[in-house]
């Protein structure tokens, strides 16, 4: 799992998990046993207590993140005609969840240094049609959702990489007026499988994404809506529940690692993640920015030691988005993307491992 055969591994799902292993594998066999697959008893334990973990009123449980997105803007009224504001660096599932609702992808800027977007970037992106703001919590660092909210517009909160992470305003889904989450398995959360949820204060629209996930129907007699088939299965959710109250030892374990590259010099060699005024992320994944990307990347890559640019060709120049592309420029995405490279980031990594990283970029940069 996430390349264990090298010295230091990019990510590493195994290990946190190991203590857990009995319990999980029970967890799994009672559902065999049980014979409930799909919207059973796990799937409503889970959303009462992730719901209750987010500090948000409800949790949905759907398919994956992405569908997540499509199901929420859907929910809060997003439809044809329509313009979504979005930032490009970010996974492309932020992007593309919007036009199978109908509306339009209007990217804007993110500030190179916490890979946000603020509420300037946002500003610079609405129109007269924008109907939703998608605030990604990139790399387990908190967008600022209330300075955009306050700008007059609802926001989802992308919170697929912020399982976790926490600030002063409150956890990641009870942040914006809805949030999305997903259960990739290398996430700060993860499934064995695909998964995702969604949260939000408002019953109403809890309600309708109810409907929505379930092929637009309450009953599967009556269909109000077009919907989708979109839920987390039981197995996913029994998985899930196991880990959930271990989820804030992992997101500290994850800002220890921080703390430990911080106090080994990688500050002295390139640009670290910044957090948002007022955030304390639970690194997802843990980026790091030079001019002299290519060289780290090569170093590390001899040292045995994985690393990983993830979102080179922002979202806005990649081919499927061509006609949703802005006609400015998007100076903080551009320098996002040509300095970035994640390195080694998991709730275990050892001291040892840090300093074989640290260690790793000095050689490209002394
Ligand atoms: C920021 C972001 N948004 C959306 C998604 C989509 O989630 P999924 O892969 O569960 O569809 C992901 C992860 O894959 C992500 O990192």
């Amino acid at each position: 799992m996430g390349g264990r055969l090298l010295e230091v591994p990019l990510f590493d799902t195994a290990t946190p998990l190991e203590p857990l292993r009995e319990e999980l594998r029970a967890a799994v066999l009672a559902v065999m046993d049980g014979g409930r697959y799909i919207l059973g008893p796990e799937v409503q334990a889970f959303e009462e207590e992730f719901a209750a973990y987010c500090g948000a009123g409800h949790a949905v449980g759907v398919a994956n993140g992405t569908e997540a997105i499509t199901i929420a803007l859907r929910a809060m009224g997003v439809g044809p005609g329509d313009d979504v504001v979005v930032p490009s660096f970010t996974f492309y599932a932020s992007a593309e969840a919007i036009p199978p609702t109908g509306a339009n992808p209007v990217f804007c800027d993110v500030d190179p240094e916490t890979y946000c977007v603020t509420p300037e970037t946002v500003s610079a992106a609405l129109t007269a049609k924008t109907k939703a703001v998608i605030a990604v919590h990139l790399f387990g660092n908190l967008a600022p959702v209330a300075e955009i909210e306050a700008l007059g517009v609802p926001v989802l909160e992308d919170a697929a990489q912020a399982a976790g992470s926490t600030g002063e305003q409150g956890r990641p889904g009870s942040l914006g007026t809805v949030a999305t989450f997903s259960f990739f398995p290398s996430k700060n959360l993860g499934c064995f499988g695909d998964g995702g949820a969604i949260t939000t204060g408002d019953g109403d629209l809890a309600e309708r994404v109810r409907v929505l996930r379930f092929h637009g129907s309450e009953d599967k007699v009556h269909y109000e809506r077009v919907g989708y088939n979109s839920r987390l299965d039981e197995i996913q959710a029994a998985i899930l529940r196991v880990q959930l109250p271990h989820l804030d030892r992992f997101a500290d374990g994850r800002r220890r690692v921080g703390r430990d590259y911080e106090q080994a010099g990688l500050g002295e060699l390139v640009g670290l993640p910044r957090a948002t005024p007022g955030a304390v992320p639970a690194w997802h994944l843990y980026v790091i920015a030079s001019e002299r990307v290519e060289p780290i990347e090569a170093a590390l890559t001899a040292a045995q030691v994985g690393c990983r640019a993830y979102y080179r060709t922002p979202v806005h120049r990649q081919e499927a988005m061509r006609r949703w592309a802005p006609a400015v420029e998007l100076p903080g995405t551009e320098l996002a993307a040509a300095r970035h490279l994640a390195i080694p980031m998991s709730p275990t990594l050892t001291r040892g491992q840090v300093e074989t990283v640290v260690s790793g970029v000095k050689t490209a940069t002394s």
